[in-house]
């Protein structure tokens, strides 16, 4: 089987791009990271980058003159690593319509909740954490969706719940709802290493 070539983006500390790399060591994954993309200068994810030898860049938006010639550069970049897929673990930025077009449901990305609830521009981070508390949601979970081009919106690739617990503060419920997403995402994309993965208008439909 041939490797699928991830270029994995993020804004922050990368746990979830470090829990889809072990996975690809404990060879429960089919792929490999061939660049990481960070939009921030000081991000973990670049620190983890350089600890494993993995080319990484720091490149945003505001480094060019214009949107065209950002997203121009950032499709060098994944053209020169090969990239099939791009993989969003924590990047805080919206991608834009040339990256989208170049990768058609190529570009995925990790919410912690069950989307559609509790998703949406300015619902990221501890945010979305104490916005499922205040509600009083019982369950909430693990979103692995196909980037389009609104926040949290593309079809739904897999989800898992995670119950809230009477005593559990946004800090308790990130650090559960995170274990889960270490799990769930290295099994998502393993759905498109192995090619299991149809799309039809909205539903994601996985295959024997
Ligand atoms: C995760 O909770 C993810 O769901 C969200 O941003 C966080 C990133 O964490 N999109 P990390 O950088 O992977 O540790």
């Amino acid at each position: 089987m041939t490797r699928l070539r991830l270029a994995v983006f993020g804004s922050g500390y990368g746990s979830n791009c470090r829990a889809i790399h072990q996975a690809i060591s404990d060879r429960q994954l089919t792929a490999e990271i061939t660049v990481i993309i960070s939009d921030q200068e000081k991000a973990g994810i670049l620190d983890f980058a350089k600890e494993q030898g993995i080319p990484a860049f720091r490149i945003a938006s505001s480094d060019f003159a214009s949107l065209t010639d950002f997203h121009h550069a950032l499709l060098e970049i994944l053209k020169q690593y090969h990239a099939d897929m791009i993989i969003l673990a924590g990047y805080m930025k919206k991608i834009g319509k040339p990256i989208l077009r170049a990768y058609p449901n190529r570009v995925l990305n990790i919410h912690p909740a069950l989307l559609p609830a509790f998703g949406g521009k300015g619902l990221y981070g501890k945010r979305v954490h104490q916005a499922v508390l205040d509600y009083g949601a019982k369950i909430t979970g693990v979103t692995v969706h196909l980037v389009d081009e609104e926040y949290d919106h593309g079809p739904v690739v897999m989800q898992k719940a995670v119950p809230v617990l009477d005593h559990d503060t946004a800090d308790s419920l990130a650090e559960r709802v995170l274990q889960t997403e270490h799990e769930l995402y290295p099994t998502a994309i393993r759905l498109f290493a192995e090619n299991r993965v149809r799309i039809e208008n909205r539903k994601v439909i996985i295959m024997n």
